[in-house]
């Protein structure tokens, strides 16, 4: 089930991000599990402001979190993670369904967010969902000065891209 989490909740959030972040050992990319998680404060502040979404389990404990970004005018999948026994399962793709619907409710045809090339639930994986690449020329202000930050946190930029899914064009409803 995917809905809003409570208060008490959100601590354990960016516990779920880095235990689902130990894939990237898996693949060649430990630096991503060094970095900081996103924080509660900006988690506490995305609950507030109804741009967070937990994934549940059975026992409806949050087992994994979306955290979408508003800025510059445009909407922004911050953050995407579920943990690793919880995997597969289609939570991932149910959490970035919501998070579109939610940025389309306010007016944010198109969903961006940022990811790596060749990791297999990255890019790939978006992929099938929808989203492209945008082209470097084309990164809206925002998020060029995001994936900066991003960057100087450590992630290898050129193993990196921006993608976007436009979803005035149906792609919710289509599915
Ligand atoms: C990216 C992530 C959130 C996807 O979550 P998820 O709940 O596994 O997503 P879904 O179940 O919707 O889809 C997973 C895909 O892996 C496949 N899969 C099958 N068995 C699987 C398994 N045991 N474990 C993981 N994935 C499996 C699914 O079939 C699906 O394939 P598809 O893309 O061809 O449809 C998750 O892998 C994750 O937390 N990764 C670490 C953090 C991360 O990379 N975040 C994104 C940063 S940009």
């Amino acid at each position: 089930m995917i809905r809003a989490p409570r208060a008490h909740e959100i601590p354990f959030l960016p516990q779920i991000e880095n235990a689902a972040d130990g894939r990237y050992a898996r693949v060649g990319l430990p630096r991503v599990i060094d970095m900081p998680p996103a924080t509660v404060a900006s988690l506490e502040q995305g609950r507030r402001d109804g741009r967070l979404w937990v994934a549940t389990s059975l026992l409806n404990r949050p087992v994994g979190f979306a955290l979408m970004q508003l800025r510059g005018g445009t909407a922004w999948l911050d953050q995407l993670s579920v943990l690793d026994r919880w995997q597969g399962l289609g939570f991932g793709a149910a959490l970035i369904d919501r998070t579109a619907a939610t940025a389309r409710g306010r007016g944010f045809d198109t969903l961006y967010l940022s990811t790596y090339l060749r990791v297999r639930w990255n890019a790939p994986f978006y992929a099938r969902r929808g989203f492209v690449e945008v082209p470097r020329g084309k990164w809206p202000r925002a998020f060029r000065l995001q994936f900066m930050t991003e960057n100087s946190h450590g992630h290898p930029s050129w193993q990196r891209t921006i993608m976007k899914r436009d979803d005035q064009n149906g792609y919710l409803q289509r599915r």
